[in-house]
């Protein structure tokens, strides 16, 4: 598998239904696409074993929206890792902004979910990144540092046989606004998650295990410019991947970048 992803977050956008003949569609389509990235989609919670069954046997990889941090126990309308490798999952998003936002997901509850996410062998998709009121205050460095440095504070990351993980920096405000950002700005987070990394991890590990992307509003305009940004060599993607023409369009884009 390669270490570069492009990944669908699908929200809580579709039904089961609707889950379940995208996710057909998309591993039809990637059967017969040539590309040396790897490719995922994260639908909601209920649609995970739906999913699971289309995806089955194909390329396209599962990933949950959202893991707890306990195996098992009296834990009401939380899942755990261990249900979601039951289930087929490889991936997980963990720290969302709109978790962080809405759910009141905090640093050391993402902490805990990225520690026992790769104890179960699930690469956890870190989101970092800061809102419009901390980059107008100028603060956006020290938020993605006290994301990062949260997340991973839990997690044996520092070995040369470690496992992967992926962090995403997406800036909240340009999640779902359509706005623009300049590159220089991508490649200035992408750098300090790197430079972040490095020192959490060791650079060897750092490396070898980690993979740095971007979300916020991408799409088949924007998207090889952010692929283009180095240290980027991935994607997080909400709107756009919710149709297969779009995302596999976005696939296209990516491959030849
Ligand atoms: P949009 O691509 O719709 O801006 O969503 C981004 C996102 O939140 C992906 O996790």
């Amino acid at each position: 598998m390669s270490n570069k992803y492009l990944i669908a977050n699908w929200k809580m956008q579709l039904s089961i239904g609707e889950s379940r003949s995208l996710a057909l569609e998309l591993a039809e389509r990637l059967a017969s696409t040539r590309t040396d990235w790897s490719v995922a989609v994260c639908p909601s919670g209920p649609a995970l074993s739906q999913v699971a069954e289309s995806v089955r046997g194909s390329d396209l990889l599962l990933g949950a929206q959202n893991s707890f941090w306990e195996d098992r126990g009296a834990y009401t309308g939380e899942v755990s890792p261990a249900n979601l490798k039951e289930l087929g999952c490889s991936l997980c998003l963990v720290g969302h902004s709109e978790r962080r936002e809405y759910l009141g997901e905090t640093d050391e509850m993402v902490g805990r979910k990225v520690a026992a996410l790769l104890a179960r062998n699930i690469m956890p998709v870190i989101c970092v990144g800061e809102t419009e009121n901390e980059r107008d205050d100028g603060r956006s460095e020290e938020v993605i540092v006290r994301q990062l440095t949260s997340a991973l504070a839990d997690a044996d990351c520092r070995s040369s046989d470690g496992q992967r993980l992926i962090v995403v920096y997406e800036p909240i405000w340009m999640i779902g606004s359509g706005r623009t950002i300049e590159l220089e700005d991508v490649t200035a987070s992408a750098q300090l998650i790197r430079s972040t990394l490095n020192e959490l991890c060791t650079a060897a590990a750092a490396d070898r295990f980690c993979t740095v992307a971007y979300g916020g509003s991408v799409d088949a305009v924007n998207l090889s410019g952010f692929l283009s940004c180095p240290g980027i060599d991935g994607a997080l993607v909400g709107g756009d991947s919710l149709t297969a023409d779009n995302f596999m369009g976005l696939l296209e884009i990516a491959s030849r970048s």
